[in-house]
């Protein structure tokens, strides 16, 4: 497991240097996907070229799943999750909050996940079973923090319809928190959760490869992970907060019927 941290870390590192270094010529390059609003650039193919090229280079056999490249099916029991810009249109407005986002996953567990965040110089470690990083700091949730008193992290998604409800859903946590935060990176929510500088976190429609990695941060940090009801994170609904703040706010997002998108 360690080796998978370390060789996740080192290219997680490397893809964020490149980026870094290659960003004042071409971070305005740029492609539509699933709606006007939804970008890639031309540096997250790059990186995610990157990220492929060096998992296979030290482990042929793995399967990768990617954000930009999909999937190719394998008989590996040991499968890669990237993001490998999460927080794009961070990315392409000069702000601080985007990550390259890497996880091992081995028989369906995730074992290992790196949030690199370059633009802040920061660096999201964990393994199962063994803790949360950053950098060489321990995390921990916050615990204890009542529903009224949480700063609560959330996103919207691509498509008007859902981003209709998100914005309905949100009406009504926002008079019921202490306040609300959009940062624009699922994966960096979630570990700044994982750092107590939020202490909750929701969102409808985010895929594997963005809450992955940080979802590890998260859970080795002290946080439950879940969807609503019962059932696990998924596309459907990621909640994640400390055991207690995180039933609280499950019972208000589960009152407001949020898995809709009309
Ligand atoms: C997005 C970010 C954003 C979240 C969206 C994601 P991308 O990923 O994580 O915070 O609200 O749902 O799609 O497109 O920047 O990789
Ligand atoms: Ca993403
Ligand atoms: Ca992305």
């Amino acid at each position: 497991m360690t080796d998978f941290l370390r060789l996740a870390e080192d290219i997680a590192r490397e893809a964020g240097e490149m980026i870094l270094a290659k960003r004042p010529t071409m971070s305005a390059e740029i492609e539509t996907k699933s709606s006007p609003t939804d970008v890639v650039t031309t540096l997250d193919k790059a990186s995610e070229e990157l990220i492929r090229d060096r998992i296979l280079s030290a482990r042929p056999g793995d399967r990768i799943l990617g954000e930009e490249g999909g999937e190719a099916p394998g008989e590996s029991d040991v499968r890669w999750i990237v993001d490998p810009i999460d927080g794009t249109v961070n990315f392409l407005y000069g702000l601080p909050d985007w990550a390259v986002s890497i996880a091992v996953e081995v028989e369906g567990q995730v074992v290992a996940g790196v949030v690199n965040v370059p633009a802040r110089g920061e660096v999201y470690t964990a393994a199962l079973g063994q803790g949360a990083w950053l950098g060489h700091e321990r995390l921990r949730c916050n615990t204890g923090v009542p529903l009224a008193q949480a700063l609560v992290a959330t996103g919207f998604g691509y498509f008007k319809e859902r981003r209709a409800v998100q914005g309905e859903v949100v009406a009504q946590v926002v008079p019921r928190v202490r306040d609300i935060r959009r940062g624009g990176s699922c994966a960096i929510d979630m570990c700044s959760l994982a750092a107590g500088r939020v202490d909750a976190y929701y969102e409808r429609g985010v895929n594997q490869w963005d809450f992955a990695a940080a979802g590890l941060v998260a859970t080795e940090a002290g946080a439950r992970l879940g969807g609503l009801h019962g059932r696990p994170v998924s596309p459907d609904f990621a909640l994640c907060a400390a055991p207690g703040l995180f039933e609280e706010l499950h019972d208000l997002l589960a009152g407001l019927n949020p898995e809709r998108d009309a």
